[in-house]
């Protein structure tokens, strides 16, 4: 696909008040995949929007669409000596194992394993997508998630993120479902979708065992472009209805428990990708309870998990961190037993939130 997008003569398509590149091919394919208004209400949010330092999304400052970002962090440790140490940090990916246990699940699904793959930044990280091969050409499980962040920069070409993740989904099994994150563009979509990776923009999936039924639903990007439509999805779900939400964000944890979601699997915070000792990140580039940056959490009724990523953004280093996918096995759980956990309110993480500075 990536191969097909390059060879295409790059045309400009006037919508609205501005103007997007890209090639004729993408536009018709996601025109046909989404719909002619949200594929172009997308690509106008891009236009306007991309790589915004400040101002757009959930946070005010976006330190990842800041270009003297990478230049800053790597002479930092270089002056630290610690940048080659973070380099090879990055490349060692680690698998966790997680079980959750649900009170609506189907019993036809108890059992059910989920291998969950986050932010892999594919073109900017292939000591750790070596890694991330190796390990999962070991691996069994039922299906495959992906929660968003394929691209390295915010903006600019994505070829080689396709290229990258078709020489992954190689070792894929399937089904494959995905998200994207604000790292992704929608042009993304059609090529991901022609490696057999079945892309989640505000849509729901049902998954059949018998007469029992799983309801799979991911959202577009919620942390930067707004792109989600949490009602629209939860409005595809029978009340009462086990369901799992995908999201690149897990900032969106209130509406997904709102919208009754049993189970919400995310990533985007990295786990702080640069921690302090003890893995106590410096930020999250998010907002929301700290507890939620990384692993398992609950909120309400609804169980969460935040996938710590398997790549690097802005520097490909990590330190107190370490690059993790997680198997999930689902179990079903006496109704009995209450809620997950309950909500701990104003335990927030901001960013710059050691220094103490709140920016919205
Ligand atoms: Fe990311």
């Amino acid at each position: 696909m990536a191969a097909r997008v390059r060879s295409e003569i790059i045309v400009r398509h006037s919508l609205g008040g501005g103007r997007i590149s890209l090639s004729q091919d993408v536009y018709t394919a996601l025109v046909r995949r989404l719909g002619r208004r949200y594929a172009e209400q997308r690509l106008r949010i891009e236009q306007d929007h991309e790589a915004q330092v400040f101002g757009q999304g959930i946070n005010f400052f976006h330190f990842e669409n800041w270009y003297s970002s990478p230049w800053l962090i790597r002479n930092t440790l270089r002056l630290a000596g610690l940048y080659r140490r973070g380099l090879e940090n990055a490349k060692r990916v680690e698998l966790l194992k997680h079980e959750f246990a649900l009170a609506r699940l189907p019993k036809a699904f108890d059992g059910l394993t989920i291998l969950h793959i986050s932010d892999m930044h594919v073109d900017m990280n292939p000591g750790a997508m070596q890694s991330l091969m190796e390990l999962v050409a070991t691996l069994d499980y039922d299906i495959c998630v992906l929660t968003g962040d394929y691209r390295g920069k915010t903006t600019g070409p994505f070829e080689a993120t396709l290229d990258g993740l078709a020489r992954i989904r190689r070792y894929l099994d399937d089904p494959v479902y995905a998200v994207l994150g604000n790292h992704d563009t929608i042009r993304m979509v059609p090529g991901l979708e022609d490696l057999g990776i079945r892309v989640l923009v505000n849509e729901c999936e049902t998954l059949s065992r018998g007469d029992q039924e799983l309801h799979l639903a991911g959202i577009d990007d919620a942390h930067y472009f707004r792109a989600e439509n949490i009602e629209k999805v939860a409005g595809e779900i029978p009340t009462g209805a086990f369901s799992v939400l995908l999201s690149h964000t897990p900032e969106i944890y209130r509406q997904a428990a709102s919208a009754d979601f049993d189970l919400l699997l995310a990533g985007h915070t990295h786990g702080g990708q640069i921690c302090l000792p003890g893995s106590i990140p410096i930020t999250l580039d998010s907002v929301l309870p700290r507890r939620m940056g990384s692993g398992a959490w609950g909120y309400g009724s609804m169980a969460g998990y935040t996938s710590a990523g398997v790549g690097s953004s802005i520097v490909p280093v990590r330190f107190n961190c370490p690059p993790t996918i997680t198997l999930h096995t689902l179990h079903c759980r006496s109704q009995s037993v209450g809620p997950v956990a309950q909500p701990d309110g104003e335990e927030h993480a901001r960013e710059h939130d050691l220094a103490g500075a709140e920016q919205n």
